[in-house]
């Protein structure tokens, strides 16, 4: 039993019940909230299997209190192209370093979050399994990687690896811990989820953008009605689409299939399959590598045979699902085949724009639609166009909370705050700066946005000049890129304003980006270091101490996708 290893203790004497609670840390990386609620998950497991669960963020342990832990589970996700969540960018940076202490003593397992859609699935969850074994620690059971639909996976590894860690003789008696350390109790879940969305009735779906704009970016009201869905500015909304019918009709003709008619281990006939159940714009690897051992296309063959992910990509950029079964249409697949090389339909997430102490009973969304013409053919982004083209106000669609704990308006209401959030990446702002008036926070709120045009892109305007004129807003800058002949882009007007922008750091701002992960927010990033080194006269290398102690105090916060 347990108390034969690990009650054999001092403390054990002293407080036999606490002493037989095997503590575990649950240690997370998270971007978007998911690795956090599956690690709160694990706490409420091991909890109630007898163990003393203790969760933080990655970032939130150093090296001398990870080299104490004796039992270890970390649950990370990695997103862009192979990178590590932000919340655990400075642990990473400490554990793959030469200095890194030995962790003979730790028992542990790595459960990672990815999606097999980008490059370095699981990336981060790889390297950090891999360091930590090369460090001396001991694997409780193997890593296991999840895609997107991560859910069973998740719960069938936290029902193997939980009685496992119990059992691990750490020898280390439970200590008395203050209470903030210890996880809370099972927290209240709400009952919709992506598995269960709730459907809600589509209040509002209007062009934000204009006529003339390049994009088209649209405001969307959803009435919760008496779901008790609860969120938080700062959470995402998950949204459950429905594929486009012209697509499902012509990937039907291609097959020359019939989609009224039932298919095997289906229950609902073809079409409505086609529609509501399945990823039929983007091609799953395994479509692809079928589709070219079909079709006779000599590009395809040969990248798939020499060719890199990269070469693939680029091949691949533009073309959908049917641009690929058009690659030769002599190709027969039979409609059983076709759907058995296809991913299941995913929800899509998105930053909520509103405040629910302002947006009362609704929730807000602002989203740009996808849309693209290539290979002779318009395209449209799956759930962006599914909202735009095909919900009509008093329409209902699948919806739930993707909570996002780490991304939040200060808790200090007199706190600074300033936000990068140029095109849609507006979206938490307008919901951070409704919270603020809400609150009847006194801090400061700088915002920067930008987009193409002022006169087609500079959405919510009317909101954001009252915003300025009540005093919500204490400085809007703007960068429109294409009025004038030179790009001007938030960063730019960053450094413009760089003086002012450390001394409200300096006063304990709190500094927020959203949108663009690849380039906007690579290149705010290099514009905040610079700005740190120029006004605050420090060594690039200083520099960037002062930005990650920002990210340790949870001033640095970032949505970017
Ligand atoms: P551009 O398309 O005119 O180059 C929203 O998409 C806005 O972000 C647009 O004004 C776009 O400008 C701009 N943008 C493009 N690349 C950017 C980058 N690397 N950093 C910041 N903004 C960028």
């Amino acid at each position: 039993s347990r108390l034969a290893l690990d009650g054999d203790t001092p403390a054990a004497a002293a407080n036999p019940q606490q002493a037989t609670a095997a503590m575990l840390h649950i240690l997370f990386g998270t971007q978007t909230g998911n690795a956090e609620s599956i690690a709160m998950d694990v706490a409420a497991d091991a909890r109630a299997k007898g163990m003393q669960p203790v969760v933080e963020a990655l970032d939130d342990v150093d090296m001398i209190r990870l080299s104490a832990m004796k039992r270890a589970i970390i649950v990370t996700s990695t997103y862009g192209e192979g990178e590590m969540p932000d919340n655990a960018q400075l642990f990473w940076q400490a554990l793959s370093a030469a200095t890194a202490p030995r962790l003979e003593t730790m028992h542990f397992a790595v459960l990672a979050l990815g999606d097999t859609g980008y490059d370095g699935f699981c990336q981060s969850g790889k390297l950090i399994d891999t360091r930590l074994e090369q460090l001396g620690a001991k694997r409780i059971v193997n890593r296991v990687d999840c895609d997107v639909d991560y859910e069973d996976a998740a719960a069938s590894w936290i029902g193997e690896v939980l009685p496992l860690a119990a059992a691990v003789d750490g020898g280390q008696a439970a200590p008395l811990l203050p209470d903030a350390m210890i996880a809370p109790a099972a927290r209240e879940k709400s009952p919709w989820s992506r598995k269960s969305p709730y459907l809600s009735t589509v209040t509002v779906n209007r062009a934000l953008s204009g006529a003339s704009s390049a994009k088209e970016i649209r405001h969307f009201e959803f009435d919760l009605g008496d779901s008790g869905l609860e969120y938080e500015a700062g959470d995402a909304l998950g949204v459950m689409p429905v594929n486009s019918p012209a697509l499902v009709t012509a990937i039907l003709s291609r097959l020359r299939a019939d989609g009224d008619l039932p298919v095997q281990g289906l229950s609902r006939p073809l079409a409505v399959e086609l529609a509501n159940s399945f990823e039929i714009s983007t091609p799953s690897r395994e479509l692809i590598t079928e589709i070219e051992q079909r079709a006779g296309n000599e590009e395809l063959s040969h990248i798939l045979r020499h060719g890199d992910k990269e070469a693939l990509d680029a091949w691949l950029w533009g073309k959908d699902i049917l641009d690929l079964l058009m690659l030769d249409t002599r190709m027969a697949m039979t409609a059983g085949e076709f759907v058995s090389l296809l991913k299941p339909l995913q929800h899509r997430a998105y930053s909520i724009s509103s405040s629910p102490l302002a947006a009362g009973g609704s929730v807000h969304l602002t989203i740009a639609s996808v849309r693209y013409r290539s290979n002779g053919r318009e395209h449209g982004g799956v759930c962006s166009t599914y909202l735009s083209d095909r919900v009509a106000e008093g329409d209902k669609v699948g919806i739930f909370v993707s909570q996002n704990k780490a991304f939040r308006v200060p808790a200090d209401n007199d706190a600074p705050m300033i936000m990068v959030g140029p095109g849609t990446g507006i979206a938490p702002f307008r919901a951070f700066l409704q919270e603020r008036r809400m609150r009847g926070a006194a801090g400061r709120n700088w915002l920067f946005f930008g987009d193409q045009h002022r006169a087609s892109d500079f959405i919510y305007e009317d909101e954001l000049s009252q915003m300025s004129s009540d005093g919500v807003l204490t400085r809007l800058d703007l960068a429109f890129s294409r009025d004038q002949a030179e790009k001007v882009y938030v960063q730019s007007r960053m450094r413009e304003n760089g003086k002012a922008l450390y001394s409200w750091l300096e006063e304990g701002g709190h500094f927020y980006v959203c949108g663009d992960a690849s380039r906007m927010a690579k290149d705010v990033d290099r514009a905040l270091h610079d700005i740190v080194a120029l006004h605050g006269g420090r060594t690039p290398e200083a520099a960037s101490d002062y930005v990650n102690g920002l990210k340790r105090e949870k001033r640095y916060l970032r949505d970017v996708y």
